[in-house]
């Protein structure tokens, strides 16, 4: 069993959790995820990894409420603990890999977070702060009550832009609008990371394409069991098709064939649906 140290509610529907987890602390990497398991009958949650600390033997979990597994999730206390808590699964991301350090430091980079993608966001630019690769963030979500993690990311990111929708608080506007101010005022990047909603990652990358600027995207919002069978997280990448589970989740934004990943969510999405009214009977 997998016992959970602690839970915080971060902002409506998104939790935290510190899980023991010894064996996945010793290995994982920054753009990895988990799967867990609550019990013997419950689904299998794949879960990005957002932070850990392998001398304590603890993963640090973020996850929001969207479906009937995660909703379940969240009634778990300090205390409590998973069935199951596999991985670390998944590649790491491009960035935080010794091998390609070097390479690493020579790019000038920017992260782009939307919503819960901050999460997944935060372990891979500690990893560089670490490294002592500096880089640049914008987080982004819909209002000041969404967001999450800002002084937790104030400590590692070398500038960090937080904006929102409708101005409640920083850059009144869209992690796009907020990358497109630093550019205009010369602020020059060659590589980006956005991970955050379908259709924001989807804009990102038609930004970042006209800037001519490499993005990573992470394909973690269309996984369902994690597991490289059911299917769900099929996409096109380039004339390549990927599951983001096994292939993933990290994948170049500009080969992604977008339109037809968000058809795909939205299928399972309602299943999900489906499964939370289950729920609430
Ligand atoms: Fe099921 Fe990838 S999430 S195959």
């Amino acid at each position: 069993m997998y016992q959970i140290l602690s839970k915080a509610k971060l902002a409506d529907k998104i939790f935290e959790m510190v899980v023991r987890a010894p064996r996945v602390a010793h290995k994982c990497l920054p753009g990895q995820f988990i799967i867990a398991k609550i019990d013997e009958t419950g689904e299998r949650i794949p879960l990005t990894i957002c932070d850990y600390d392998r001398e304590e033997g603890t993963i640090t979990i973020v996850f929001q409420t969207v479906g009937a597994s995660t909703e379940r999730m969240s009634f778990l206390e300090a205390g409590e603990a998973f069935e199951d808590f596999i991985g670390p699964l998944g590649r790491p991301s491009v960035l935080c890999l010794e091998e390609n350090l070097d390479k690493t430091r020579e790019k000038k980079i920017v992260f782009i977070c939307g919503g819960v993608g901050t999460a997944p966001i935060y372990p891979q630019v500690k990893w560089l702060k670490e490294h002592g690769i500096p880089a640049t963030v914008i987080m982004g979500s819909r209002n000041k009550d969404l967001l999450f993690y800002v002084d937790n990311m104030k400590e590692v990111a070398e500038h960090l832009y937080v904006c929102t929708d409708d101005g409640s608080y920083g850059f009144h506007g869209m992690g796009t609008n907020q990358l497109q101010a630093l550019w205009d005022q010369g602020d020059r990047f060659d590589h980006c990371v956005a991970i955050g909603p379908m259709i924001m990652m989807k804009f990102v990358c038609k930004l970042t394409a006209e800037l001519g600027i490499h993005t990573e995207v992470s394909m973690n919002p269309i996984m369902v069991d994690g597991t490289g069978m059911c299917g769900a997280c099929r996409i096109l990448v380039g004339d390549e098709v990927k599951f983001a589970c096994v292939d993933g989740p990290e994948f170049d934004g500009h080969k992604v064939d977008w339109d037809a990943a968000m058809v795909r969510q939205q299928q399972y999405k309602t299943a999900e649906g489906r499964a939370m009214l289950a729920l609430k009977e």
